[in-house]
């Protein structure tokens, strides 16, 4: 405030130099990003393969195969250094509890193999919460380890012929609804600070929690893959990319009980004092169900910032919101710099959310003055059948949303125009946008914040000037 008092009369000279610079850095933004679904992972056989067979697995769907998998695996790790080694799974169902990867490792699963997770908790092994949450997300103190897990690894892929990962997750989603657990729920795949991961070919199935969640990792492809959770599973995600950077997500469909895709960066006091951002991400050509849900969220946990994104031809139908950033005071952090383009909704209440009011807090402990910062997200070439509401932007008084920049919009809306939109503590720009948007969303230049603006135009200058 005082600064803007000061400058003044130099307004014009910092508007043009503020031009510049955002301009200039969003073209860069786009331009890096561009990247991260271009690079192609090269897939070269491994020199050696061994089956699961050969541990011992019994492929019957009764026989728990956990040692198998963890021998197998740790006769693997002397492979690392000649190239690495490829886990083959046959046709067959293969029961497991928790394993670990490890380094330079293919875990190829054939058409028809199955692996299953166990249903009994104590084959899930526990360990302690992430830091950048502090604690598990639904209960305090330890979580539930993954079936499949990463930990500080490097070149490794987990791909087949469509053979299926498939949790089995409906007594975790009894035991999570019934309150009769005692420690947070496990995800399916989890891959902590690790580098130069793919994910392709593969289908997941009924994750207890979220079915793939790359945390602290670096170059993730997740290529080609279906997941799918009933609309009944409480809570279950999708793919969730969390203080993650180099994320490429292409041509996969997914359809889970909460969210699709959901982008996140640790939850308040430890996520700000981790800080480690999700970045340079872009997702393309995918298909999202979320029906009590978003199909693309942001947040809500965003302590360590998003920024970076790049999301285009997605196709969202019969979900409770199509894209939502959500937020809430404590967080800090950020989320900006998110482009989004191409989209296709069909059978979706809300196309667009935006809340500073959403998620709850690890403890106590959290600063009620972190302010969360969401700006500079483009939404453009959007069509929409059968919306019933088409945006709801509710930003936080202290700390408003800004930079909402909508571009070739249309949604049909069932309950009419007057009530589409609903608006507060946000600035935005807009223009071909139907229905007409509320005021605060049509700022004119001048007083919306400037990025956005370069955005909108194709060739990435500012050329409107
Ligand atoms: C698997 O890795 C975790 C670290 O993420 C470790 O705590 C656990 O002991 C490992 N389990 C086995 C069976 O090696
Ligand atoms: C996608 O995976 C399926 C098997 O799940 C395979 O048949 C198909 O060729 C893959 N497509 C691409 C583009 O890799
Ligand atoms: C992959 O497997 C799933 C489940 O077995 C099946 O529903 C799907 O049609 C298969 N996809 C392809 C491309 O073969
Ligand atoms: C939680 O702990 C109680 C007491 O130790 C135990 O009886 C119960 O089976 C545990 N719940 C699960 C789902 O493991
Ligand atoms: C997916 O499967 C197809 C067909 O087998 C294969 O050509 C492609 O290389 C695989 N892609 C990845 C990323 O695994
Ligand atoms: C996803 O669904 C679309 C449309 O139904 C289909 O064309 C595409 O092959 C599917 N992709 C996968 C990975 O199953
Ligand atoms: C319109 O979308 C809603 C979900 O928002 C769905 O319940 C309803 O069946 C859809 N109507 C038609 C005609 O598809
Ligand atoms: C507007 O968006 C639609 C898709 O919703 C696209 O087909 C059309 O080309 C876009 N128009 C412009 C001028 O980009």
């Amino acid at each position: 405030m005082l600064m803007q008092k000061k400058l003044r009369p130099m307004k014009m000279l910092v508007v043009l130099f503020l031009l510049l610079v955002l301009s200039n850095a969003v073209e860069l933004n786009v331009k890096e990003n561009e990247g991260e679904c271009e690079y192609k992972p090269t897939l070269d056989p491994r020199p050696h393969s061994v089956s699961i067979l050969e541990f011992g697995a019994v492929g019957d769907g009764k026989t728990l195969n956990t040692i198998a998998f963890q021998n197998a695996i740790f006769y693997l790790k002397s492979f690392a250094d000649k190239g690495g080694a490829q886990l083959y799974v046959p046709p067959g169902k293969w029961l497991t509890g928790s394993f670990n990867l490890t380094s330079h490792l293919t875990v190829f699963l054939a058409s028809g193999a199955v692996i299953l997770g166990s249903q009994d908790s104590s084959n899930w092994g526990i360990i302690e919460p992430l830091p950048s949450y502090g604690r598990g997300l639904e209960l305090p103190g330890a979580r539930y380890q993954s079936l499949i897990n990463g930990y500080m690894l490097r070149d490794v892929v987990i791909t087949g012929d469509n053979g299926t990962i498939d949790g089995q997750g409906s007594v975790w989603w009894y035991w999570i609804s019934s309150h009769s657990l005692n420690y947070s729920r496990p995800h399916l795949v989890e891959f902590i600070a690790s580098k130069d991961i793919v994910v392709s070919n593969l289908t997941f199935l009924n994750a207890p929690a979220y079915h793939i969640h790359p945390v602290y990792c670096s170059n993730v492809q997740v290529l080609n893959i279906s997941v799918f959770a009933p609309p009944e599973s409480p809570l279950t995600v999708g793919i969730v990319p969390d203080s993650s950077d180099k994320i490429c997500i292409e041509n996969c469909n997914i359809t889970t009980g909460y969210d699709a895709i959901a982008l996140k960066s640790g939850w308040d006091e430890y996520g700000i004092a981790y800080g480690r951002p999700s970045t340079s991400i872009h997702i393309k050509q995918v298909y999202l169900q979320a029906s009590f849900g978003s199909a693309l969220a942001f947040g809500s946990e965003m302590s360590g910032g998003i920024s970076d994104v790049l999301v285009e031809h997605l196709h969202l139908h019969d979900s409770l919101t199509g894209i939502e950033f959500r937020t809430s005071r404590g967080r800090g952090g950020y989320i900006k710099e998110i482009i989004l383009s191409d989209i296709e909704m069909e059978n979706v209440h809300t196309a667009f959310g935006a809340t500073g009011q959403s998620g709850s807090h690890p403890d106590d402990k959290f600063d009620p003055d972190a302010l969360p910062v969401l700006s500079q997200i483009t939404l453009r070439n959007v069509a929409g059948r059968n919306i019933t509401l088409a945006g709801s932007f509710i930003g936080i008084q202290e700390s408003p949303f800004t930079s909402i920049c909508l571009s070739n919009v249309s949604l049909s809306v069932s309950s009419g125009s007057a009530t589409s939109w609903v608006c507060s503590y946000v600035l935005g720009f807009s223009e071909f946008v139907f229905p007409e948007p509320c005021p605060d969303l049509e700022t004119s230049f001048s007083n919306s914040s400037l990025a956005c603006f370069s955005l909108l135009n194709s060739n990435g200058h500012a050329a409107a000037l």
